[in-house]
Order: C-alpha cells, then structure tokens, then sequence
C-alpha cells in the first residue's frame, strides 16, 4: 500500500493489480483506514485518468453482488438520477417504458440530506414492499414489466466503505471518484443500458453545468468502457423539479402527471427521459419517437394502468391514485406567502429540499425516521406572477416545531423581482448514444 499511495502522491498511473489490490484490501479489512485515506487524497490532488476510473469501478463492482437478470425479457434500461429536490421522474417514467413495452427492473435508494429517495416515496403508499425475493422481483418485472426495490447492501461493497472514508476525510469531489462511485453500483445492478440524469443547479450535487456535463461525459465513457449501452441528460436543478417535494406528496405528484395533469417541468422531464429508455430498449426507431410513445401512454391512461398494477404486484393499495385521502396525511399545514408582487424569479432548490427535511420529509442521519406525510406544495414556479399577499406555498408538518424550521427555510427560497425572469431550458444536452 505505501508504494501504491506513493505512486499515486507523486502523480503516477495505478496499475490493474494496484486497483485490485486496493479494492480487494478495502473489502476484507486488511488495508486500515488511515492508508486507504491517504491514497484517497493522492488520488483527489493527482487525479484518475479515464482508464483507472474504468478499472476501480470494475472492481468496485465486482466487490459485491452483481444482478443477474438474465431471466428477465427484452432488454432491461435502468435510469439512475444523480439526485435532486422534487424529483419524482422514477414514478413516471418507469410505467411509461413499461406500457412500451421496454423492462424496467430497478434498485433505488433512500432519501439523505435535501435530496429524497424513491424507495422513501414509494413506502408511503399503504402496504407496498420495497423487499423482494429476487425471484419476486425478476417474476414482477416479467409479468408487469416494473418492478423497484431498496438497493441491496451487498451491491458494490468496497464503495460503501470508501464513500463513508471520502465523507469524512473531503474527498468526495473527485471526478474518478465519483463516477466510479456512481457507475459501480449501476452496473452491479444487471441492466443491459444506463440512461443517466445529470443534474446541475442549488438543488443538485454538481453545482454548475460545466462540472455537471463532465461528469455526465465521464460516466458515459465509464459505461461504454464497461460494454453498455449509456446515455446521460444534462438538466435544470435551479428550482425544484416537480410542485411536491416530501414522499407522499411526490407520490400524488407523480400520480397526477400519469393522469396528463400535474407540474409541467416533471411531465416535460419524465417524456424525454422515457423516450430515450424506450429507444433504448428498441421498441421505438428514435428518441423523437419514442418521446411520442411515451406522451401517448399518459394521454391514453395506459402509463396509469401500469403505475396501478405495478403498485399492486408490490403489495401496495393501487386505489391510493382514485383517492389521495389513503396516503398518510399530516396533522398541520401552513401555507406561506409573501407581501410583495412582482416575478418568481428563483426558488432555490435546495432551500425547499432542506424546508422539507425540517418538515420531517428528510433525514439528516442515515439512522433518522422520516414522517410520509410531510413536506412542500408550490403554487407558483419561476416565471409565475404573484400578488402580494398570494400563496406561495403549503407546508405539511406534525409538530409546531417542524412547522416552524421549515417555514423559516422557506421564507428565503423565493425570489420575487418587478421583471419577469428569461426562460432556461430544463434539458441542456444529451451525450451519449
Ligand atoms: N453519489 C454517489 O453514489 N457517489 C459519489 O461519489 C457521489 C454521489
């Protein structure tokens, strides 16, 4: 270890058997803590050229269990978001591809911080499992053609240990890092093609587009390197993506858009990225096509039908999306405006992520409860025009307390200007195939 870090502080390039070794070491203990730190800071002053990025997320991947869908049909597309506020596209999109026809089998997280986690989401729907036999779960995806479960501990072992080191030795902003990070855990999920989300804006782990669109660039060469088919968009995380931030909320969010209502920029996000899954996993010639695909499953209730049966498949109450008074309500609500007029010009995301959590929507703690129910509803997105006086928002929280914080969170989210704000685009790029 001491050559390998050496090697690295002096800016060398690891070797295969150098990032075995590593990786190996990390997993059964034999490399202690304050070794593996100091070659994680070599590694974030020197840096990973693209083929020791490939090679670390190959054996970060192989350090745990890999998903062998192999008894699934078609071809499996697995959408992995790089995190945001209001972000209920799973919700959406995952019915969509299946009402094409395209497989969609996926391990999702939980919610830490500001950002939420599907799984946390797709909880509050009363009785619905996130643990599955993996036979449930391959039979599910076969039989509905959906089917999302908690991530498995055992998936890309050796990254849980490092992301816990990187986070307390501040070596998480490395681009090799984080992609390695990221695409481990992807590809030890079994899906034949990767469709990524790469966020950018107050609301999203990368800051900037610029920093946002290189680690898209890198993880669509890690993709391709390790043999699939991957795809990244580049999109707005300035403002809250969905109206509904909190679980059951985002839940409802979701459920409104399958029913061609609900927040614009949610439905506008949810039919790229489920055109391009469906592309993907070959049931439409093109993106465009796809796209349109993917439109016409809201529009014919058929991307409804599947959100119910996959519900249903999962043990969960499909009625919830006839009648929202079955989800888990809270005991307060508040609703929050301004005396000013003029312009949203901003709402920042992170802000209402944080207000949320304060809620009792979030975990501060990987430990922490979380209260379904709580959260945030905007009424207004930049660009609207506000009375003074008018609702900007309704916040919904158990206690007086969380009420309160997250009130406070929210009085400085929004920015209210005399002249209307200029229009930005929601989806920047796409890289990829
Ligand atoms: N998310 C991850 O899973 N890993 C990182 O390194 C950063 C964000």
């Amino acid at each position: 270890m001491i050559n390998i870090i050496r090697k690295k502080r002096d800016g060398g390039k690891l070797s295969r058997q150098d990032i075995e070794r590593f990786v190996a070491g990390i997993v059964d203990g034999t490399i202690p803590d304050y070794q593996a730190s100091a070659l994680l800071m070599a590694i974030y002053f020197s840096g990973l050229d693209k083929e020791e990025a490939f090679l670390l997320t190959d054996a970060m991947k192989r350090s745990g269990d890999v998903a062998d869908l192999s008894a699934i049909n078609g071809i499996k597309v697995d959408k992995h978001s790089t995190g945001g506020v209001g972000d209920s596209t799973t919700m959406v999109v995952g019915p969509l591809c299946a009402a094409n026809g395209v497989p969609v089998a996926k391990m999702s997280g939980r919610g830490l911080g500001f950002t939420g986690g599907t799984i946390d989401k797709l909880e509050s729907i009363p009785g619905f499992k996130t643990t599955l036999s993996s036979e449930e779960f391959k039979n599910i995806v076969n039989t509905v053609g959906l089917s999302v479960i908690g991530q498995s501990e055992h998936i890309a072992a050796a990254d849980k240990k490092l992301y816990a080191l990187r986070d307390v030795t501040a070596t998480i902003e490395n681009i090799g890092l984080i992609t390695s990070s990221i695409m481990s855990k992807k590809l030890a999920s079994g899906s034949d093609a990767i469709v990524l989300d790469v966020k950018f804006g107050s609301g999203a782990f990368m800051k900037t587009k610029e920093d946002a669109r290189e680690l898209a660039e890198w993880m669509v060469e890690i993709g391709k390197m390790s043999g699939k088919k991957t795809a990244a968009f580049i999109t707005d995380m300035t403002e809250p993506l969905g109206n509904n931030v909190g679980n059951t909320l985002e839940v409802i969010g979701a459920i409104e858009v399958l029913k061609g209502k609900g927040a614009e920029r949610l439905r506008e996000l949810s039919i790229n990225l489920a055109g391009y899954m469906i592309f993907a996993g070959g049931k439409a010639s093109d993106f465009e096509e796809g796209k349109a695909m993917a439109k016409k499953s809201i529009e014919d209730g058929s991307g409804l039908a599947k959100f119910r049966e996959f519900v249903a498949a999962q043990g969960g109450n499909p009625e919830v999306t006839e009648d929202y008074s079955l989800f888990p309500q809270a005991k307060q609500n508040r609703e929050l405006s301004i005396k000013k007029a003029g312009y949203v010009t901003s709402i920042n995301a992170e802000e209402v992520g944080r207000a949320a959590q304060l809620a009792g929507a979030g975990r501060a703690k990987k430990e922490d409860s979380i209260d379904p129910a709580a959260g945030i509803v905007l009424h207004k997105k930049v660009g609207d025009y506000v009375e003074s006086g008018e609702p900007l928002a309704t916040i919904y929280a158990d206690t007086d307390l969380q009420m309160s914080q997250a009130l406070i969170a929210m009085m400085g989210a929004f920015n209210i200007e005399e002249a209307a704000p200029e229009e930005t685009a929601l989806v920047l790029d796409v890289i990829g195939e």
